[in-house]
């Protein structure tokens, strides 16, 4: 146990470091296997694939086990464990419940474990990002409403006069996220067929990022990045802005996904208003990050967690802009099915969340293991692994869909989008091989400090490793 590097309430413990720990753990377990997919997946383009011939190994469905767990197992897992550790210090409350929170760590590992399986296994949903074979469904809409009332009492007990932003961005996440995972998983299969129902998936993919995953992502840097910065966040202000313009225009994006289809036009018209809309929105935001950063620049160099939040907060930025663009009908009429999309997507997942859960896991990790990181280079080798591999695949495949779309666009024949298309697939996979190389030395760090020699001193130095 390693609860005394918090402070403690009298009469018990504040966090529960343990099951941040587990659930970091489950996070970088799902990494590796969503990673070591998305690259199989990738050598199927230069028809390389390695389980060539296996049915349960085929590419279509390693895919969705790459984006799956991508999202729920990596992002899920380490954002609970984020909340694990903000809300308890925010309240000064501790979770409703420990052993709930073992039972809803173990329920959320077996639901990943029976997706891999159950997607493998040829039982996937028809349905994108809600390909969690149908069986599962439920195990995890029960799981989320127990996380919720776990993780929302200690909120409601708190005494604190008025709530932090942070906490205001986790109860919106907690109203939103499983109303968002029910309408995608179930509307669509059983009573909203066809473009209505394309219409409500679009909102669901949509959702899923912008409600779900945007404000937990987001409260949790309203809660690290003052407390690492050691100041308080620039305009308070800013954030109920940020906070409002996220809640009221997220949810009306959805259609964007499905430009120039039978939807009818004033959805879609709506939905690329309200995603040009939001890139003001996101302004707001990205302005108090870094009125809260200024003075305090020389973090990016000397505090890793920094700059790993800081280096996804300038992807949001970028990621947002380009959504800007290319929700436009002039853009989409270039860019609708080609490599452009995938790029944005590695961008935002991973460029924007994958790198903040990175920051998180170095503030987080040797507390939650009670033991400082032994290599502490090996995490600076991690951070400029990642960086350039994910770099060198935004580039790529951003490339890649400006050449496919304007050869369609010339309807030049597709086996000609395809030898057009072989070099920067091979760019990809490299790109690929220098993400898994970082995340390997990363995944290896882990695994010595939680195995090194326990932390002489009770708080273990954070951040400063770079
Ligand atoms: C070694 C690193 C990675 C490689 C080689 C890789 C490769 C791939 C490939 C080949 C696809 C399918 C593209 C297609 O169908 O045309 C894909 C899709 C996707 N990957 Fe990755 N990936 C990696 C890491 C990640 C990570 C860490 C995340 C998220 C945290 C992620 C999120 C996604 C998403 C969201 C999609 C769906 C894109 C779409 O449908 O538009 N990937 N990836």
């Amino acid at each position: 146990m390693n609860e005394s590097v918090v402070s403690t309430p009298p009469g018990g413990r504040l966090v529960n470091l343990d099951l941040v720990r587990w659930h970091l753990g489950g996070s970088a377990v799902f990494l590796a296997i969503s990673i070591v997919g998305g690259l199989a997946y990738s050598f199927q383009f230069h028809n390389l694939y390695p389980f060539e011939g296996v049915e349960l190994l085929s590419p279509g469905r390693v895919r969705m086990v790459h984006t799956n767990m991508a999202a729920y197992g990596f992002i899920a897992n380490a954002f609970i464990a984020g909340m694990l550790f903000a809300i308890p210090r925010l309240t000064r409350q501790p979770i409703l419940s420990d052993k709930l929170g073992w039972f809803i760590f173990w329920a959320w590992q077996a639901c990943m474990t029976l997706t891999i399986l159950g997607l493998l296994g040829g039982y996937a949903q028809a349905i994108e990002w809600g390909e969690t074979p149908i069986f599962v469904d439920p195990l995890i809409l029960v799981g989320l409403v127990l996380l919720v009332v776990n993780l929302s009492v200690p909120i409601f007990k708190s005494a604190e006069t008025g709530l932090y932003v942070s906490l205001w961005y986790f109860l919106a996440a907690f109203g939103w996220t499983g109303l968002v995972y029910f309408m995608g998983n179930y509307l669509p299969q059983f009573w909203v067929p066809g473009a209505a129902g394309a219409a409500i998936t679009g909102l669901f993919i949509h959702d899923l990022v912008g409600l779900f995953v945007t404000p937990i992502g987001w409260g949790l840097m309203y809660f690290f990045v003052p407390l690492l910065l050691r100041k308080p966040i620039w305009s308070h202000a800013l954030s109920l802005i940020g906070f409002w313009g996220i809640a009221f225009f997220y949810p009306m994006q959805g259609v964007h996904h499905f430009l120039f289809s039978p939807i009818p036009m004033y959805a879609q018209y709506g939905a690329v208003v309200a995603t040009i809309a939001i890139e003001a929105v996101v302004l707001t935001v990205l302005v108090n990050f870094f009125g809260t950063l200024h003075g305090r620049s020389d973090a990016m160099r000397g505090n890793l967690a920094i700059r790993w939040f800081y280096t996804g907060m300038v992807m949001y930025g970028l990621t947002c802009l380009q959504c800007a663009f290319q929700v436009t009908l002039t853009f989409q009429k270039i860019i609708h099915f080609t490599d452009w999309v995938v790029g944005h997507a590695h961008m935002v997942m991973f460029g924007v969340f994958g790198f903040w859960i990175f920051g998180m896991f170095v503030e987080l990790w040797p507390r939650a293991v009670g033991r400082a990181w032994v290599h502490p280079r090996l995490l600076s080798a991690h951070y400029w692994l990642t960086f350039s591999g994910l770099a060198l695949m935004i580039i790529d495949l951003t490339a890649a869909g400006l050449v496919q779309g304007y050869l369609w666009a010339n309807l030049a024949p597709w086996a000609e989008s395809l030898d057009a298309s072989a070099p920067f697939w091979w760019v990809r996979s490299l790109a690929g091989l220098v993400i898994i190389s970082g995340q390997a030395l990363f995944l290896w760090e882990l695994w010595a400090t939680a195995r090194g020699p326990a932390a002489a001193t009770e708080f273990v130095p954070v951040g400063e490793v770079a």
